[in-house]
């Protein structure tokens, strides 16, 4: 496995392979992988000849007072994993090397969509993912990229990027990967304490919760997120930022929930961020 920490030796790998005639998918993370991560590199390593993963915490998304400083790095454990999952190339490049000092511009979407959801207190959040995940698709030139279904909002966000710039990528969602007792992966986790990660699982209660009341035939919108809202509610630790059902295409509110509506939640256990979500009939 090779390590890039330039774009320019991305680019001469990436030429040769093509050269060659093999396809190339694009993992972007942030570094810090768990099980959900190494799902995504075992699914671009099935669909493609060479796996690129970038690892690079991208402060363009991250707001003044978030957790960019505090955000968990551990760039050795993530390279054995990377290799034990078939990744070719690792790019973890420096911040100057994404960003010239100078650097002013940036990708966003202009519609709705990024302001629902997490956008309500991440204002600037998603046009920071466009700008790095369009760098990236630029650098890699990949022809499929891999982003995990946790990040829903993200993952619209970028199909929608994708489409309104003419990528010629497809982007592939992969499923939310959770530890035993339900709690979804995420890097964030590792800020819970042990009674934090006790009361963290009300979110993927909430999700099971909302999947059996539409299993059984509720599709008021309103009378299932009350009910998801009254379990994490009772929750001390618990404080809900939003748990929303919204269209997963455009990620506007709707009142009724139909096969592949989207049922997404941000909260917070103490000061640690989650979330979480589910399609319903999927
Ligand atoms: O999902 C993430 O880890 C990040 O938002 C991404 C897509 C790697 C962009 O920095």
């Amino acid at each position: 496995m090779q390590i890039a920490t330039t774009i320019a030796e991305v680019r001469t790998q990436v030429k040769a392979w093509r050269r060659e005639g093999l396809t190339v998918g694009l993992v972007p993370t942030m570094g810090y992988l768990h099980a959900g991560h190494a799902s995504l590199v075992d699914r671009a390593a099935a669909d493609c000849d060479r796996v690129v993963v970038s690892v690079f915490v991208n402060p363009t998304q991250f707001a003044p007072g978030e957790d960019l400083e505090a955000y968990p790095r551990d760039f050795t454990h993530d390279c054995a994993v990377l290799e034990k999952h078939g990744c070719d190339l690792v790019f973890h490049p420096s911040v100057e090397e994404m960003y010239p000092p100078d650097a002013s511009a940036y990708v966003e979407l202009l519609s709705e969509m990024p302001k629902q959801l997490c956008g309500k207190t991440r204002p600037t959040h998603f046009r920071g993912v466009c700008t790095v995940v369009a760098k990236l698709f630029h650098i890699v030139t990949p022809d499929k990229a891999f982003f995990g279904q946790k990040d829903a909002q993200q993952l619209a966000i970028i199909r929608r990027m994708v489409r309104d710039l003419s990528y010629d990528i497809e982007v592939v969602g992969c499923p939310i990967v959770r530890e035993a007792d339900g709690l979804a992966m995420s890097s964030r986790n590792t800020y819970l304490s042990p009674q934090e990660r006790k009361a963290a699982l009300v979110l993927s209660q909430a999700v099971r919760l909302g999947q059996d009341m539409y299993a059984k035939g509720e599709t008021d919108a309103e009378i299932v997120l009350h009910a998801m809202r009254a379990h994490i509610a009772a929750e001390p630790l618990a404080k809900i930022d939003y748990v929303c059902a919204v269209d997963n295409e455009t990620m506007m509110p709707v009142l009724a929930l139909c096969e592949g509506t989207l049922v997404a939640m941000a909260v917070y256990i103490g000061k640690t961020r989650l979330i979480d979500n589910f399609i319903t009939g999927a």
